[in-house]
């Protein structure tokens, strides 16, 4: 059994296993070089040869548990033909949607374009570097997506006033992300992931009583699906303000927390497995305050299933050599 899955389905607390949110990005410089070479960053997550190599860069510098697949959540929009581009320095920019599009759009034609996905996801899982780690395949929650679908760039504090104005458009929306979610979690499943990570990056957006309907029960359809594959799932609903909530009607078999919230309430409040927390800004200090800031998360979890990660995806200005020293001090850790 991987360290992932025996802290996810065994519950064990004897052991930390430590994998962090964007392990393979830009603050490794032997990405940057294939990311010069490569503009277009969908092309790059389609080329599933640079994607798997992209995917184990960090796996070869530090001693981690877990590799995630590298791709996008916005892979999803893309595959159902909506255009995806990601501009420097401004972040993903999508196309006009066009629900006939959606509604005409089968199976096999999605497959067939995010198909290299999974071909990365199998040349990772049979790598030498992951055995006895777990191959991580994730996706965008409904909500996340949908706020990129309509929004079409990332909505930075808050949803436009007419967000919600046509629902006929976003019931057709979320009812065509359920069916294709659950194809791609599937299709990841298949072809090695043996960890699901469902991405819900804009669920502090909505207020306490739209969580229902756009968080909760759309997720939960997820949650339930991917167990039926007999795979654990961790969910990250960043930013909502009660967590409690969520998993106790989500059901995750992990919880991944942001920096926002504080750990001790997440102790009393969660009995599942937690995963993250601690401020990615803390790997841009010394070691000094990595070591107190991540020995704060390893102590308060010290008798709950716990993986250590980030609260949020690792800065791209850390110093790598920063990362190195977080990770020895978790695996150090008694
Ligand atoms: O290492 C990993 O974690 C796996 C790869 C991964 C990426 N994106 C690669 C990436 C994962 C799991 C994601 C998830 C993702 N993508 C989320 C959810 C997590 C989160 O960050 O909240 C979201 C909201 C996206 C959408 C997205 N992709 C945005 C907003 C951006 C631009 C912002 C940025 O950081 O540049 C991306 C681009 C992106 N996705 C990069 C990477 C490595 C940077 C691409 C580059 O310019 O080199």
């Amino acid at each position: 059994m991987t360290p992932l899955h025996k802290v996810l389905k065994n519950r064990d607390t004897s052991i930390n296993p430590i994998w962090i949110m964007r392990q393979a990005g830009r603050y490794l410089p032997e990405f940057r070089e294939i990311r010069k070479k490569n503009p277009d960053f969908i092309k790059l997550c389609l080329n599933e040869k640079l994607s798997s190599e992209i995917t184990l860069q960090p796996l070869k510098r530090f001693d981690l548990d877990a590799a995630i697949i590298f791709s996008d959540i916005l892979m999803l929009p893309y595959g159902l033909n909506q255009k995806v581009e990601f501009k420097k320095n401004f972040g993903p920019l999508l196309g006009d949607l066009d629900l006939n599009e959606i509604s005409k759009l089968d199976e096999v034609d999605f497959v067939e374009k995010v198909y290299p996905v999974y071909k990365a996801i199998n040349l990772v899982s049979n790598h030498e570097l992951t055995n006895s780690k777990s191959t991580i395949g994730f996706v965008g929650a409904p909500w996340t997506l949908l706020v990129y679908m309509i929004n079409k760039q990332s909505p930075k504090l808050k949803l436009k006033e007419d967000f919600f104005s046509d629902e006929f458009l976003i019931n057709r929306i979320l009812i065509a992300l359920e069916r294709f979610l659950k194809l791609h979690i599937k299709n990841q499943v298949e072809n090695g992931a043996e960890v699901i990570q469902i991405f819900d990056s804009w669920a502090g957006l909505l207020e306490e009583k739209d969580l229902p309907n756009f968080v909760y029960i759309p997720t939960l359809n997820l949650v339930e699906y991917t167990k039926t594959l007999n795979v654990p799932v961790i969910c990250f609903p960043r930013g909502i303000k009660n967590y409690k909530n969520y998993c106790e009607i989500v059901k995750p078999d992990g919880v991944c927390i942001d920096y926002e919230v504080d750990p001790l309430n997440i102790i009393k409040d969660i009995n599942i497995p937690v995963q993250g927390g601690m401020d990615p800004k803390v790997l841009l200090s010394d070691k000094e305050n990595i070591k107190n800031q991540a020995k704060k998360y390893l102590d308060i979890f010290k008798d709950h299933p716990y993986i250590f990660n980030l609260g949020h995806g690792i800065l791209p200005e850390t110093n790598p050599e920063m990362m190195d020293y977080l990770v020895k001090f978790v695996k150090d850790y008694k």
